[in-house]
């Protein structure tokens, strides 16, 4: 188990990073099943791991993290941009320099006792044009491990390396050196000192003290979505927060559509979809990421960047996403779920019945008599993309599939339809702009204001957020280019007493099917002041048992809601002073002025 480069600024750097950290040891990894097995059996030996029954679910296994360290930590994410309205409103930035002396101090010595891994990976097939070699370093086995599902790591990433490659060097330490002789905790982390950095012009990473998911599994958020969306700008591409799916009608015709959802808006049970009307499929390309490149016929062609999903355990179930769980039968990762007596996982709402008696995920005995679920909100999966039952052929092509439509939506009660197709891209944009969705729990702001999360990367843009709108639109201005169409949905309207009147899930192939069908001029849409909208037959509602009044609403263009959301529109633009695109604020001028003439044709 091992593997090298000769590619001199990979090992000088490696050089340079291991005398600032001083591991005990350096092992460059190769992504082989030893190594694999010699990860867990350093985190079974050392408490942090438990092996499944192998006869339940074979080569998988459970950890737990501490309570302190379960989830991606935005307020200790930074932009380290050297000028910081280059980083704009919407991130945390800090100035580069003082930022490299922080750095410096942390890292000083902070992987003392502990191996350095040198992990090589590819974000996309190895070799592919749209795909990019990241190279992490991080004292933690679970990540090692993790990324071995999560990315293609090998010494195949290193030969296309080649001796002058370019990488993005990634640093990541738990934060917690050992002195001589002590042996480390189970979930080794420094809460109190966590920082995720990135540095857009030299396209590093930086990430100390937590050893949690997107905080430290770099190839992710940090690369996947904040340095590639850098890369993307400079370079004319797209690197987006989006599923990528293939639909197939019943006459085998193919179509490949994205989604951008904002975390927790069912981007997986999207991109696994069973759907329940006769004879069209969804199979997977991608559950979270989507690069896109253009390629010579001017249309944008994707890739899933990651190898695996890290997806939210609870709510997970044989009802809600088949597909999901049959990834996860073997070879599986599971971080802060529960134990079954017999040596298996639960997470709430795995069975519609609780087992009698679990360990839950901080160790404690539970009976569903608990207090407390047993499983964190945020427990993940970590499963192989190649093990989804309906992984589609071409998710490793590396030219990447050709997009027809990208689907766009947040969580909204009221005023967003369940479908609106823009008018152009320029339109799709703006409707991107404007995603949000309300709050839900009082806990997390007032009941029923708006979060924004634009194209679902408010927490994943690691630039200028009016600098990427005006990116996208400048996509959409490139000579020949043959854009995808946008659509933009919702699936959590509610009625007047309070009820989801769309059932979403599998019926939400209706909505893939008017998509589809549109993208071919076979589908009937009207031109509404909010773009164009499926006319009440176009959409396929067969055996839907669904109240006429409920299916009216769901499509119903509200004016008046819409247009007192353009005050909030305005004022948030407002924050991005004059970087905002002029062509955004003139959308919001021609939307008001199309909403205020519907209203005097109706008057
Ligand atoms: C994720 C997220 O984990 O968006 O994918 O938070
Ligand atoms: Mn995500």
């Amino acid at each position: 188990m091992s593997s090298s480069s000769n590619n001199k600024k990979l090992l000088a750097w490696v050089d340079e990073i291991a005398t600032l950290c001083q591991p005990d040891n350096i092992v460059w990894c190769d992504g082989s099943d030893e190594e694999w097995d010699a990860m867990w059996d350093i985190m079974v030996k050392g408490g942090t791991a438990r092996k499944l029954n192998e006869d339940k679910r074979p080569n998988s296994y459970h950890v737990n993290s501490i309570p302190a360290d379960v989830a991606r930590v935005e307020d200790r994410t930074y932009i380290c941009s050297a000028k910081e309205e280059d980083a704009g409103p919407t991130n945390n930035w800090f100035d580069p320099a003082e930022m490299r002396e922080k750095i410096n101090g942390m890292f000083s010595g902070c992987m003392k006792g502990r191996t350095m891994y040198v992990i090589p990976f590819s974000m996309g097939p190895v070799g592919s044009d749209i795909a990019q070699i990241g190279i992490e370093l991080s004292d933690s086995p679970y990540v090692v491990t993790n990324m071995h599902i999560m990315t293609r790591v090998g010494q195949n990433v290193l030969d296309v390396l080649g001796e002058d490659g370019e990488f993005v060097p990634c640093v990541h330490s738990v934060g917690v050196p050992l002195a001589e002789g002590e042996t480390s905790e189970p979930w080794p982390c420094n809460p109190d000192n966590r920082y995720i950095v990135h540095y857009p012009e030299t396209r590093e990473i930086w990430s100390f003290g937590s050893g949690y998911g997107g905080n430290a599994l770099l190839g992710k958020k940090c690369f996947a979505l904040r340095i590639a969306g850098t890369m993307a700008r400079d370079e004319g591409w797209m690197a987006e927060h989006m599923l990528i799916l293939k639909l197939t009608n019943p006459e085998g015709e193919v179509k490949f559509v994205a989604g951008a959802f904002p975390s927790a808006c069912g981007k997986t049970n999207l991109a696994m979809l069973t759907p329940t009307i006769p004879g069209w499929k969804v199979e997977t390309i991608g559950d979270d990421i989507c690069w896109m490149k253009f390629g010579e016929d001017g249309r944008l062609y994707a890739i899933n960047p990651e190898a695996g999903f890290f997806g939210v355990a609870p709510g997970t179930s044989m009802q809600s996403n088949a597909n999901a769980m049959l990834s996860l039968e073997s070879n599986a990762v599971f971080t802060n779920v529960a134990e079954t007596d017999d040596g298996d996982v639960w997470w709430e709402g795995m069975t519609e019945e609780a087992p009698a008696h679990l360990i839950d995920w901080k160790g404690n005995d539970w009976t569903p008599d608990s207090d407390e679920p047993s499983s964190h909100p945020n427990a993940r999966f970590t499963a192989r993309a190649n093990q989804c039952p309906v992984i589609a052929d071409e998710w490793e092509d590396p030219k990447g599939v050709p997009i027809s439509a990208i689907l766009m939506g947040g969580r909204r009660a009221s005023v967003v339809p369940l479908v609106t197709e823009a008018l152009d891209w320029n339109h799709g944009t703006f409707l991107g702009t404007i995603i949000a969705s309300e709050m839900t729990a009082a806990a997390f702001g007032k009941l029923g204001e708006l979060r924004r999360d634009p194209m679902a990367m408010l927490p994943f843009c690691g630039y200028n957020m009016a600098d990427y709108w005006g990116h996208w639109l400048k996509m959409g201005q490139t000579e020949g280019a043959k854009m995808p169409k946008i659509y933009y949905v919702n699936w959590f309207r509610k009625n007047e007493a309070g009820k989801f009147m769309w059932p979403g899930f599998g019926e939400n192939s209706r909505v893939l099917k008017w998509v589809f069908e549109r993208c071919n001029g076979t589908a009937d849409a009207i031109e509404t002041a909010i773009g164009n909208m499926p006319t009440l037959d176009a959409i396929d509602f067969d055996g839907l048992d669904m109240a006429k009044e409920d299916i009216a609403n769901l499509m119903r263009v509200d004016t008046d809601g819409w247009l007192s959301e353009l005050a909030g529109i305005e004022e948030y633009y407002a924050t991005f002073g004059d970087r905002l695109p002029e062509e955004l604020t003139h959308q919001v001028n021609a939307l008001r002025e199309r909403l205020e003439d519907s209203k005097q044709a109706v008057a």
